[in-house]
């Protein structure tokens, strides 16, 4: 199979044992399957960008600060996977395509201004026409609400690709769904079908959970 996964920043985070078993977890995955990995920037992104912000930056150079903190945790696995995966993080979907070319595990941060990791992993999904798009983030899958703010809340075993435009469109309306996939991350995976299952990333296991099956987080279909 092809499957893309998103890391989120705050799941990788400086979390150094962390980090060697998604490492650990990627290698004997990439086994059996072709995986390409696009990971997010986190709380070091946010912290950069705030700094940059205050000193009167506009969005644009905002993100281009976000993509070179995602570069920066994407080399942080490479560091940790070593000889298995690609050396270095390719800047855009086609030159990761290209570099999986190599059979080792492809490793990426962000690509261009005005979007987050999340729609690089879901325009990647499409280029590599991956069987599943996994997005380990730091809850455990979709709510109805915003789980903290809400007890009444309920976690989502599925949800349509057409659901969850129209909660994050919801969202944006301030009813605080707290989602953890952005608006073009959604559109991309209803154009095109794309299999996504939204899990908890703080335990890598939960991964191959995700790729037999199991029934973990939430899976958008
Ligand atoms: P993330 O993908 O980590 O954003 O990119 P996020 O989803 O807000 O954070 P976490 O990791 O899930 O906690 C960090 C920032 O980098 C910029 C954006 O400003 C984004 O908020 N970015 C990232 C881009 O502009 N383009 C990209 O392709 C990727």
């Amino acid at each position: 199979m092809n499957i893309v996964l998103s890391i989120g920043g705050s799941v990788v985070g400086r979390d150094q044992d962390r980090i060697s078993r998604y490492a650990k977890m990627l290698r004997d995955v990439a086994s059996d399957h072709t995986v390409f990995v696009v990971v997010g920037g986190g709380k070091t992104a946010r912290d950069y960008i705030g700094r940059a912000r205050a000193f009167g930056a506009d969005e644009a150079f905002c993100d281009a600060i976000g993509i070179a903190v995602t570069r920066l945790n994407a080399r942080l696995l490479i560091a940790a996977l070593g000889h298995d995966a690609y050396p270095v993080p390719p800047e855009t979907q086609e030159a990761a395509l290209v570099a999986a070319l190599s059979g080792r595990i492809v490793v990426m941060g962000g690509t261009i201004p005005g979007h987050t990791t999340d729609a690089v992993a879901a325009i990647l999904a499409e280029y590599a026409q991956a069987d599943l798009l996994i997005n380990a983030t730091a809850t455990d899958g979709i709510y109805t609400k915003d789980p903290k703010k809400y007890p009444d809340a309920v976690k989502l075993d599925e949800i349509s690709p057409e659901r969850l435009v129209e909660l994050i469109a919801a969202e944006r309306m301030g009813a605080g769904a707290n989602l953890p996939l952005d608006m073009l991350a959604a559109k991309i995976i209803e154009r095109s079908g794309i299999l996504t299952v939204v899990i908890d990333g703080s335990d890598p296991s939960n991964v191959i959970d995700a790729l037999r099956g199991g029934q973990i987080g939430t899976y958008v279909r």
